[in-house]
């Protein structure tokens, strides 16, 4: 298999950096459906991930395939509307050229939501959980082939990969406004099928709290160059077999995400003064 160099990320990030013409503090990208945070992004530099060399196009309904750059608070924020998956046949490996584009951007942190289906029996839809940790049961990862030393050492340790300092900012954050957030476990299934009541039952078991198709991929590979993560996930439903007679359907998961969206997107806005 065919693996990227540096200079290919290196292609993205010049791009980039030449339309924006700054160092953003931070990125961020937003999960399905959560691109109207996008909206509060103040002076805009838009630009289509069509436009940038090397860049994939999401191919997903409710994932539009911007990168705006501009102004939120006193920071200045690069954010993605609209991420990629594994199920859309993308790899690992190229799921992770966002992020290395980030880094060679300049940017040291950065702020992962999804949304993601409930495992832990006390969640509700609606709910929005920080990850602490995460469970991945495939053998894939960003950082298979050769490393790519400019970006980190071979074997990173993931034991602070969902930053306890950044996630202590988020809970005073949520306190100030008067939201309650959870804090768990997310464990990555490759989808793009939602799982069965057996595996989420196997989930629980693990010590899952929520599942999600996305995120693990990015945040390992965000991990490896030195990059700080806040993970957040809204939960837009209750996983497989936990409401019994419930049908998933990614319309749920968009409907939900909508009618949460300005909660959420006032509790980003706060992260990310705060930050
Ligand atoms: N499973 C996997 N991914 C998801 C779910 C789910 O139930 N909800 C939103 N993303």
């Amino acid at each position: 298999m065919q693996h990227f160099d540096l200079s290919y990320y290196q292609k993205s990030a010049d791009y980039v950096k030449e339309r924006i013409g700054c160092t953003p503090d931070l990125a961020i990208v937003m999960g399905s459906a959560l691109g109207g945070f996008a909206e509060k992004i103040r002076n805009p530099v838009v630009i289509d991930y069509a436009d940038i060399p090397n860049f994939p196009i999401p191919t997903v309904k409710y994932h539009d395939g911007k990168l705006i750059c501009g102004d939120v608070g006193d920071k200045k924020v690069l954010c993605m509307a609209g991420r990629f998956h594994s199920y859309e046949g993308y790899s690992f490996e190229q799921l992770s050229i966002p992020v290395r584009m980030f880094r060679l951007l300049g940017i040291k942190t950065l702020i992962l939501t999804n949304a993601a289906g409930g495992v832990n029996l006390s969640y509700r839809p609606g709910d929005i959980m920080l990850i602490s940790d995460h469970i991945k049961l495939t053998s894939l990862s960003p950082l298979n082939g050769p490393n790519i030393e400019a970006f980190g050492e071979r074997f990173p340790d993931l034991g602070d990969l969902y930053s306890a300092g950044m996630r202590n900012t988020a809970k005073r954050c949520a306190a100030e406004i008067g939201l309650a957030v959870r804090e768990g476990v997310y464990m990555f299934f490759a989808g793009p099928q939602f799982e069965t009541p057996a595996e989420i039952r196997m989930a629980r078991i693990l010590g899952a709290d929520a599942v999600g198709m996305s995120t693990v991929p990015e945040a390992i590979a965000a991990a490896h160059c030195g990059m700080r993560v806040l993970g957040v996930s809204l939960i837009t439903n209750m996983a497989a077999g936990v409401i019994t007679d419930a049908r998933l359907t990614h319309e749920e998961v968009a409907r939900t995400a909508q009618d949460t969206e300005k909660v959420f997107t006032i509790f980003l806005e706060k992260v990310i003064k705060e930050l």
